[in-house]
């Protein structure tokens, strides 16, 4: 009986799949991109003032690859971020994932709303930096939700939550409640989520801004270990120091992006370094 019922989601959620692809126009993308981002623009006008948040943006984020946003407050970080995980609207420009991981990317801002959620759901993994756990609900179920809001098969379902969690620490957390955790369980309960659908991305926006600084270099651990199991982030963080331990780093002022480095510094080195260890 539990199998039967178990077909007739893998059945829906199939024909939800055929749809989607359907309506979706597919772009050719370099198959070792997850996300290709051409002339992204965003004004926003409030009464008279009119504010340019995102100018011309281009960026590549590759499979794998781990890159932080920087830049002072107001240069379009979570702009770009709201864009991109498509919560808010560019005026122009692609955002085209590499949906099928075979180089057939698909553009979300021209995607339905329908879409966009199942975007949101399946492909992209969003973390904030005030948890935005449900309070009534524990570690695993908070977890836990959007692999049944996505119908997951149960089975796989329920022991992949168990496995995030131990990833991130928190083996021994399940059935805690996010007020009987600390900032950095939290957190780490969020990123957790953010994996249940296996995302394409996880997009960060100051995923540490809460944190000291101890707490902060364990999740950023926590990223380092992702990536290196084949994750791609897209971070933003006001913090210089773990930025350095990213792969590249973009620095956002006034909407554009001004510069892009390599980093890719061992996190315990940077560090060390900043406090005279070495
Ligand atoms: N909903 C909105 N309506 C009007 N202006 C907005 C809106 N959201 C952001 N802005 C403006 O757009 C610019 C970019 O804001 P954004 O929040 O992306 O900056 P940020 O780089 O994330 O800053 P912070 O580091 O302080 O978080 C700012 O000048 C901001 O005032
Ligand atoms: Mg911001």
């Amino acid at each position: 009986m539990i199998e039967k019922s178990d077909d007739i989601i893998k059945m829906e959620q199939a024909k939800i799949k055929k749809s989607e692809k359907k309506q979706s126009k597919a772009y050719e993308i370099d198959s070792h991109l997850v996300l290709k981002v051409n002339n992204l623009c965003k004004t926003y006008i409030t009464g008279k003032i009119s504010i340019q948040a995102l100018q011309d943006i281009n960026l590549e984020i590759r499979k794998g690859e781990l890159v932080a946003i920087v830049g002072p407050s107001g240069s379009g970080k979570t702009t770009l971020i709201n864009c991109l995980g498509a919560l808010d609207f560019p005026d122009s420009g692609q955002i085209i994932y590499n949906v099928s991981n075979n180089g057939e990317g698909h553009n979300i801002t021209e995607m339905s709303n329908r879409e966009q959620k199942y975007m949101r759901l399946n492909n992209i993994g969003l973390i904030f930096q005030f948890y935005n756990l449900f309070p009534v609900l524990t570690a695993y179920e908070n977890v836990e939700l959007p692999a049944l809001i996505a119908k997951k098969n149960p089975t796989l379902r329920k022991k992949k939550v168990k496995d995030l969690l131990k990833i991130v620490g928190l083996g021994e957390r399940i059935k805690h409640y996010p007020t009987q955790l600390s900032g950095g369980e939290q957190q780490r309960v969020t990123i957790a989520r953010s994996l249940i659908n296996d995302p394409l991305l996880l997009l960060a926006d100051e995923p540490t801004g809460e944190l000291d600084t101890e707490t902060t270099i364990q999740i950023m651990k926590i990223f380092l270990h992702l990536k290196d199991s084949g994750h791609s982030i897209l971070m933003v963080t006001h913090n210089n120091r773990i930025a350095q331990a990213a792969d590249r780093i973009l620095t956002l002022t006034d909407g554009k992006i001004v510069s892009e480095k390599k980093a890719g510094k061992n996190i315990d080195d940077v560090y060390n370094i900043e406090f005279g260890g070495h």
